[in-house]
């Protein structure tokens, strides 16, 4: 899926319809504190914004220190997954089920040096988790090839749970990633940058079915 963090800042709802019509199955999106993470991004009005402007899901991704306390409002601008880090400060079991209970789908994220083990106990609430391949908090950066042992050990422990990667993805390192058990990932500057998005999308859904489908 297309993340927006690489799209137009001038213009953000031709960026987020973009994705849509070049056959992004969601939309993610990017939301940072400055503090959790060293950068500041988008908030809830946002999340509203691209809600109206496409169709697809929104797959909102929190980097924030306490995302518990803002679950409500990204359910209410239209979110239709919402993932918190592991290593945020709250109550991780509660924030999952308090992201459920609010109609949305809970999912978990590893920094790229967290061991998998550390979600082990909270495998059953999440709908989805999601490997960051590189540092969060900005795109654009190198995929780290270091995090491929923990997706395939992640893979083994979650059966059939969807495994998202997010960060330095493109038609070379969807390739490792989908082979390493990812079967769903986040794109930004990749697909922003490309002369084709759809071409390029279609071509890295088939990498990742070609282990998946
Ligand atoms: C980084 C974000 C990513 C980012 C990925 O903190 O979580 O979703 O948009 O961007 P690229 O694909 O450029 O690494
Ligand atoms: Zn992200």
């Amino acid at each position: 899926m297309p993340s927006l963090l690489a799209g137009d800042f001038g213009n953000l709802e031709a960026s987020a319809k973009k994705a849509e019509a070049s056959g992004g199955d969601a939309l993610h999106l990017d939301i940072m504190d400055g503090c959790f993470v060293p950068n500041l991004s988008m908030g809830p009005d946002v999340v509203k914004m691209a809600g109206r402007a496409v169709h697809i899901p929104l797959n909102v991704h929190l980097m924030l220190i306490r995302p518990d306390l803002h679950i409500r409002r990204f359910v209410d601008a239209g979110a239709d997954t919402i993932l918190i880090h592991i290593e945020s400060a709250c109550d991780v079991s509660k924030t999952l089920n308090d992201i459920r209970e609010a109609g949305a789908a809970p999912g978990l994220v590893l920094n790229p040096e967290t061991p998998w083990e550390a979600l082990r106990t909270h495998l059953d609430e999440a709908d989805e988790i999601l490997c960051m391949t590189v540092h969060p908090g900005f795109g654009g950066q190198g995929f780290m090839p270091e995090v491929l042992p923990k997706i395939e050990a992640l893979r083994r422990a979650a059966g059939a749970k969807d495994i998202v990667v997010d960060g330095g993805i493109d038609l070379k390192t969807v390739e490792s990633a989908a082979r390493g058990g990812a079967n769903a990932i986040v794109a930004g500057s990749s697909l922003y940058s490309s002369k084709n998005m759809a071409a390029d999308l279609l071509l890295m859904r088939q990498k990742v079915d070609a282990f998946h489908g």
